[in-house]
């Protein structure tokens, strides 16, 4: 397999560009479009309106697209939904419920602390389900079912393509979950379909604000800390956000549940601290600005990423606004997920850290 950076200057950036493409590549695997249908896995070994419960293990990234995952089973399934850092779920012990559904998450396919909590979840009677980038890994091999991603190879350190890939597979796993379990008729399901096969074109216009963003990322590098807020499904998108930032240019970044603040973080809030705000216009927006609300009051520099409704809204004078089209709730993480990965990448790029390589990381961690 050739792979190069074409006209980018880094890896990260090329795969930040091929969203579009990938994702469109993923959702059209998954989803039968003409017809507005959820496209199973064939032969699944399990009925899903039995099931008793998911479970979902993963590291990094792809831990925060099962936690993604975990907002829309729950919604559109009704099911319930256990989600856990694979290193803290393979020695737990955790009790298992026979014939449970497993899904790990991983680009790779070779995360030792991944591989183990598959495993677990195989000795203690689990359907295992894998979402891996790499169809010939072990995760992949060892699994009873593989959903893969179809990102292509991923090069940068810090995982982006296969990270909005995952979630393209996983949105369409909870459709069909729902489906399965009789909580969303023809009609949901078609409109979810065709909310799902507009990610591509969304992620298209969220990559046109680069520009913006960059400019915004000159007054980042700057900042000792960021902290990053959101509620539901932009909860992990914040902690993504988060994570980016520290990898890649090494600022302390804190990713909060918004509604958490005044449990801790609001305590940090002053006029040097940067506090990134991922709140699309949705049922509980209002929730979110009443938090961002709190962290004006104390002089903190918001950075909102919202959409037009939303910006509309607000009602607040942020230091920045990142405005993306206004769009169907389902997809927003997929979407939100680009700007806060231009935001990593140009602070980084700000402050000349090796993005494709950051210090002390690797692509695959297949040792604990
Ligand atoms: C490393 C990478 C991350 C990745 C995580 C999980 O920490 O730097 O980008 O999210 O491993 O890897 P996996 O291959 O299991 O998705």
């Amino acid at each position: 397999f050739l792979v190069d950076k074409g006209n980018h200057r880094h890896f990260m950036l090329k795969e930040i560009y091929e969203q579009p493409e990938v994702v469109a590549r993923t959702t059209a695997h998954y989803l039968d479009m003409a017809n507005g249908k959820v496209r199973l896995p064939a032969d699944l070994p399990f009925d899903w309106a039995k099931l008793p419960r998911i479970s979902i293990a993963a590291c990094g990234t792809a831990y925060l697209a099962g936690l993604t995952a975990k907002y829309w089973f729950e919604r559109f399934a009704r099911i319930q939904v256990d989600i856990d850092i694979a290193s803290e779920f393979r020695y737990r012990e955790t009790p298992m419920v026979p014939g449970g559904l497993m899904i790990v998450v991983s680009q790779s396919g070779e995360t030792a602390d991944t591989l183990a909590s598959l495993r677990y979840a195989k000795e203690n009677g689990q359907h295992v389900l894998a979402v891996v980038n790499v169809p010939t890994s072990t995760i992949a091999r060892e699994s009873h079912i593989v959903m893969p991603t179809l990102g292509g190879p991923e090069i940068g350190v810090a995982s982006t393509k296969a990270f909005t890939c995952q979630l393209a597979v996983l949105a369409s796993l909870a459709i069909a979950a729902g489906k399965g379990r009789g909580f969303i008729d023809e009609a949901d399901e078609d409109r979810l379909v065709r909310a799902m096969m507009e990610a591509p074109r969304y992620i298209n216009e969220a990559l046109k604000l680069e520009g913006h963003i960059a400019q915004i990322a000159k007054s980042l590098s700057k900042a000792p800390n960021v902290l990053y807020l959101g509620r539901g499904t932009s909860y992990p998108i914040a902690l993504e956000g988060a994570l980016k930032l520290k990898e890649l240019s090494y600022i302390h970044a804190e990713g909060y549940a918004a509604g958490e603040l005044k449990h801790g973080p609001i305590a940090l809030v002053d006029e040097a601290m940067p506090v990134v705000v991922i709140a699309p216009y949705d049922r509980i927006y209002e929730k979110t600005v009443s938090n961002m609300q709190e962290v004006a009051a104390r002089g903190g520099q918001i950075i909102l990423v919202t959409d037009e409704k939303g910006a509309e809204h607000a009602g607040i004078d942020s230091i920045a606004t990142i405005v993306l089209p206004d769009l169907p709730s389902t997809i927003t993480p997929l979407v939100y997920a680009v700007p806060v990965q231009l935001i990593a990448y140009h602070t980084a790029v700000e402050m000349g850290t090796d993005v494709d390589q950051p210090r002390n990381l690797a692509k695959s961690v297949t040792v604990e």
